[in-house]
């Protein structure tokens, strides 16, 4: 493969989120400065330049920015897309993104990408506007280009939450199996209970407020008395700080969040479930923000996460989300 160099980075995020990748940015101390930016595309000049005699080094653009839906390196602008793709040649996939109807789209692709796979991005930003960018798949990258999976809700779905599950667990290749059961505390009206029983695991949800009957449908009256052969979903009708040891019974093994509290209410409470069902061995968690620049608070949410003994945590703003992140924990 033929030298590469580039002295520039670029990130593809949910437009309105630019600053906010930035301040990320600048904490990194990673010596990244911003450079040009559009709505949903920013990108970084580095103080050294990136000199690639292999592709093996893109594995040093491994950096936690929760705002970058993708993060390139950045082999420059062109005028057509043709002249665009000649320079991602090298990569074994090929991804388009544009941004287009005020968001930063990817086109569908048919090819799932393996894990150590390149990947060359095309970037849509104007008529004469083309960027082109290569990255290494990896473990909780997002396999979609622009890390946008094009996922469509249900009508049947009482709420966006539904959407903003199936995006998660697109984005970090998340397993579940029936012998899963999720507690998900800020469970009404029900869009993530759906989401989960259609993918036939169960969910012990907790919040005071009513849920829709799309999910009342599977609902079992007491959690001593579950049914065989199929997902159920367990109302424990109060909210979170009130739920007990007894309302989650044996074998929980996720923790979910979908509470409208501050990050350390949401935090405080995942530690509490952690310890009375020690079976949870993943969170996923929606944290709810004023603004996006507390993303600068992630160091603290990361140790809250570490300390409840999760080895592999991960912050990620997705496509469906506005001011929220999901935070990933995984034992
Ligand atoms: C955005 S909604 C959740 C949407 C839901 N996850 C879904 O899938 O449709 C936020 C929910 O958090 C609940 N909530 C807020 N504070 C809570 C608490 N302390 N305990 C339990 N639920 C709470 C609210 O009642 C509300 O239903």
């Amino acid at each position: 493969m033929n030298r590469i160099e580039s002295e520039f980075v670029f990130a593809l995020c949910n437009p309105g989120s630019e600053k906010a990748l930035k301040l990320e940015v600048e904490a990194l101390a990673s010596g990244w400065r911003p450079s040009y930016q559009r709505r949903g595309f920013a990108t970084f000049k580095s103080d050294a330049a990136f000199s690639l005699d292999s592709l093996d080094s893109l594995d040093s653009l491994d950096a936690p920015l929760a705002c970058a839906r993708r993060l390139c390196l950045s082999l420059g602008k062109s005028t057509t897309p043709q002249e665009a793709l000649q320079r991602v040649e090298a990569a074994s996939v090929i991804h388009h993104a544009r941004y287009f109807e005020r968001k930063m789209q990817g086109l569908p692709c048919a090819v799932r990408p393996k894990t150590g796979q390149i990947i060359g991005t095309v970037v849509e930003l104007g008529p004469a506007e083309f960027w082109a960018g290569l990255h290494r798949h990896a473990p909780f990258l997002s396999p979609d280009p622009a890390g946008d999976p094009g996922i469509e809700m249900p009508p049947t779905s009482p709420s966006r939450a539904w959407l903003k599950l199936e995006e998660a667990i697109r984005f970090f290749d998340l397993e579940f199996t029936p012998a899963d059961i999720v507690v998900e505390l800020g469970c009404a009206p029900g869009g993530v209970v759906l989401a989960l029983l259609q993918r036939g695991v169960s969910v012990i949800g907790v919040d005071p407020a009513k849920m829709a009957a799309v999910v009342t449908d599977s609902a079992i009256a007491s959690r001593q008395d579950v049914p065989a052969g199929r997902p159920w979903f367990y109302h424990c009708r109060k909210p979170a700080a009130l739920a007990s040891k007894r309302d989650l019974g044996h074998g929980v093994t996720w923790f979910m969040s979908d509470m409208n509290q501050a990050p350390d209410v949401v935090l405080k409470e995942c530690a509490r479930f952690r310890r009375m069902a020690p079976g949870i061995h993943g969170a996923l968690i929606t944290l709810k923000l004023t603004d996006l620049s507390q993303v600068a608070d992630r160091c603290r949410w990361v140790a809250a996460l570490t300390d409840m003994g999760f080895k592999t945590i991960r912050l990620q703003q997705l496509g469906a989300h506005h001011k929220e992140f999901a935070l990933l924990g995984m034992c």
